[in-house]
């Protein structure tokens, strides 16, 4: 392991943890910070959240969220979000700060752009909805 995926891995640890910590307590939204509200309120509207996938997700995550699509700039290539097994273990605040803070907010990938001066609140939590769909989680 290479000092940048220690400290990335550690990172992601850290952020984990506060995240699963974080998920019973109540926030106000700043949007900017990308502070989450509590679990209950990030999933919104599935359809909503599919055209909004389709246009500006599916190009790399799939239209099904399997990834199955090959993009030459992607140095990892994103987890397959129809998995059960690997969702299930990702809270919902946690997809929250991926999409809001981009994959260097949670110690992933800088491919994964962090869209939060780009979608609003509801935006980001109706594509969480419709990435639930793919699992069922
Ligand atoms: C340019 C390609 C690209 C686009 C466009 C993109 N992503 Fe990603 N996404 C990635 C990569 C690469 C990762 C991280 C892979 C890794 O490091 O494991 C990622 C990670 C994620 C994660 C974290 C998943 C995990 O397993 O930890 C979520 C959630 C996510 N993306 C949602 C979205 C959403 C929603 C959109 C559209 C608004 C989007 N992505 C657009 C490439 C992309």
């Amino acid at each position: 392991m290479t000092l940048r995926k220690t400290l990335l891995a550690m990172l992601l640890a850290l952020v984990s943890v506060s995240a699963l910590a974080d998920s019973t307590k109540v926030f106000a939204l700043d949007q900017n910070q990308c502070t989450p509200t509590p679990a209950a309120e990030l999933r919104g509207d599935p359809s909503n959240g599919q055209a909004l996938h389709v246009e500006h997700c599916a190009a790399c995550h799939g239209a099904n969220g399997r990834s199955e699509v090959v993009v030459m700039h992607m140095d990892e290539t994103p987890q397959d979000q129809s998995d059960a097994e690997y969702m299930k273990n990702l809270p919902d605040v946690y997809l929250y700060l991926a999409i809001c803070k981009g994959g260097e907010g949670v110690g992933k990938s800088y491919v994964m752009s962090p869209w939060g001066d780009y979608f609003s609140h509801q935006e980001i939590t109706d594509m969480i909805a419709w990435i639930r769909t793919f699992s069922s989680t």
